[in-house]
């Protein structure tokens, strides 16, 4: 057997090995300093992040597994995100987080590490780390809420917020009945139960292979939760026998089975900058283009809000995630193993479809052609993305005039004036909401339309921004638009009044206008000067460093990896 790097702290009889060891006994066995693995538990628990508030119940059936399997659990509390709570956006410390997790794993004395998350950013942040540490790590996804109903109708967390709040602005709801829906929709613990960000990353995760199989979409009440929980525990101390690490899990293969998982669940847009900050600390060379080359023909089979109808609860009655690989086998990469050591497709073996409405088999999908669409052109030189599958048909070849915000402030103030020269066939335009410009790259790209159309009926408009969306809302947007305004893209130059050019079969977003006139104006001063201009700390650090939506804005001081070398003691 092989030394374990736990060893390096606990192994011999001198100094180190006696502070190293005697703080940490603390009724622990003589046994756990002799050789046993040291498995850490990054537990994303946190009060303020309400979708990963169970997770010490998860992280209590890990340890079981863990000693149960020979090894030493330890829970380990890391940086946590709560999607719903943090300002001004989460994304904006999903690399602080990642940077913190990856420092602490490989700061102690552990051989590896169960990774616990759930809210959109903690699974992301976790997998970034594990990767940039590069010790056995395995996932397990936190799991969403079961389904709240409101007046008998299932409410789905994010995606109906949207929904009645438009219906409040269009006058046919009232305000009164949007709150009382208020306390239906969390019934729960767990994350958002729609497709959203955080369903999607659980159930990418498992298809990249880093959960132990058959956990991910889980509804988090389900005590089959906490079963899966014990067998991952039990499956890290197979890891670090094997010595079986994320990059030996993390291939071109298992990103290419993330993307057509993505596709068939109808998963959420932000995948697309996770994924690539994650392919980014492994040197796996993934790019942009290679969501469209290997999405697109891939079927949506999964009929979830917000493309669909159903919600998590049902996905997984229906079968769950492998029915739904199983569906698209031929299109899976048959190498990629999986943290079992096993190939993701040999997991799939019994899956099987219970419910034909929530998924749908591949003679019947809901869309021939799921994938999220990568665009070019004027306007986005370094490509932008649009989510057909939540997107309005009628919508996705377009020409429509520009009306232009410099601000989500200029937005807000100015979206429902009824003077506002927009109709039907304008083009929304938002920017300075990438990385650097808001800073953090929030989900404001699905603006809210004019009050004065809603009312006239009009419930989708092209959109266009350098934000994201969240992964729990729908519509004709076009997101991640790269260069970013604040970082001299051409997005900052559009003029209110400037033809808008959307072409999505041919994957183009222009605008009309000669290229000279656009290289030879100066991007908006009003844009400039409501960029954000941190001062100090991490927001300061963030904008100097964070890397373009097209390549996952990662900090460039961040990508690669430091594997699990500590050169020095601490005494
Ligand atoms: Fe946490 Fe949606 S707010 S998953
Ligand atoms: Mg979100």
């Amino acid at each position: 057997m092989t030394t374990l790097r736990s060893a390096q702290w606990y192994a011999g009889s001198d100094r180190h090995a006696y502070l190293h060891r005697a703080w940490m006994r603390r009724g622990a066995p003589n046994s756990a300093f002799e050789g046993r693995p040291q498995v850490a538990i990054a537990n994303t628990a946190s009060d303020l992040t309400p979708c990963n508030a169970h997770l010490d119940e998860v992280a209590t059936a890990v340890k079981q597994g863990v000693w149960e399997a020979g090894g030493v659990p330890l829970n380990l509390p890391v940086v946590s995100l709560g999607e719903t709570q943090v300002r001004p956006t989460a994304m904006l410390w999903r690399n602080m987080a990642a940077m913190a997790i990856e420092e602490m794993l490989r700061a102690n004395p552990i051989d590896g590490v169960v990774l616990l998350g759930g809210c959109d950013k903690t699974i992301p942040a976790l997998l970034m780390a594990a990767a940039s540490v590069d010790l056995p790590a395995v996932v397990v996804p936190g799991g969403p809420m079961l389904t709240g109903t409101f007046r008998g109708v299932p409410l789905g967390c994010g995606t109906d917020v949207w929904k009645l709040s438009e219906e409040v602005r269009a006058g046919t709801l009232s305000a009164e009945q949007f709150l009382d829906s208020e306390s239906s929709m969390i019934r729960s613990r767990g994350h958002c139960n729609t497709m959203g960000t955080a369903s999607t990353m659980g159930l990418v995760t498992e298809a990249l292979g880093m959960t132990f199989p058959g956990t991910a979409g889980l509804p988090a009440p389900d005590s089959r939760l906490l079963r899966q929980a014990h067998d991952t525990g039990r499956l890290a101390v197979e890891l670090i026998a094997a010595d079986r690490r994320p990059s030996s899990v993390l291939t071109a293969g298992s990103f290419r089975n993330a993307i057509v998982a993505l596709a068939a669940i109808g998963g959420s847009t932000n995948a697309v900058v996770h994924l690539l900050a994650i392919a980014g600390r492994l040197g796996v060379p993934l790019t942009l283009d290679d969501f469209d080359r290997i999405g697109s023909g891939v079927p949506l089979l999964v009929d979830l809000q917000p493309a669909g109808r159903f919600l998590m609860e049902d996905m997984y009655r229906a079968g769950g995630l492998h029915a739904v690989l199983r569906e698209v086998e031929d299109l899976l990469d048959k190498t990629a193993i999986t943290v079992t050591g096993r190939p993701l497709v040999e997991h799939l073996g019994e899956a099987r479809i219970w419910d034909r409405e929530v998924i749908r088999t591949r003679a019947e999908p809901l869309l021939d052609d799921a994938g999220i669409a990568v665009l070019r052109g004027n306007l986005a030189p370094a490509g932008a993305i649009i989510k057909p599958a939540a997107a309005s048909p009628h919508l996705l070849r377009h020409r429509g005039k520009a009306v232009v915000f410099d601000s989500v402030e200029d937005f807000h103030a100015r979206i429902d004036d009824p003077e506002l020269d927009v109709d039907a066939d304008s083009v929304l335009v938002l920017r300075g909401c990438g990385p650097k410009g808001y800073p953090g790259m929030p989900e404001v790209s699905n603006m809210p339309l004019p009050q004065k159309l809603l009312r006239a009926g009009v419930r989708d408009m092209v959109r266009v921004c350098d934000g994201r969306m969240s992964g729990t809302a729908y519509g004709t947007v076009v997101l991640h638009v790269a260069p970013e305004a604040a970082d001299g893209g051409p997005l900052g130059k559009v003029r209110t009044g400037d033809p808008i050019v959307l072409d999505v079969a041919a994957r183009r977003i222009d605008v009309d206008v000669p290229q000279e006139e656009l290289d030879a104006r100066e991007p908006s001063v009003a844009m400039t000067e409501a960029v954000a201009k941190p001062r100090r700390g991490w927001e300061q650090l963030y904008v100097r460093t964070v890397l373009g939506a097209d390549t996952g804005a990662d900090c460039d001081f961040l990508l690669g990896s430091s594997g699990d070398q500590v050169a020095r003691e601490s005494h």
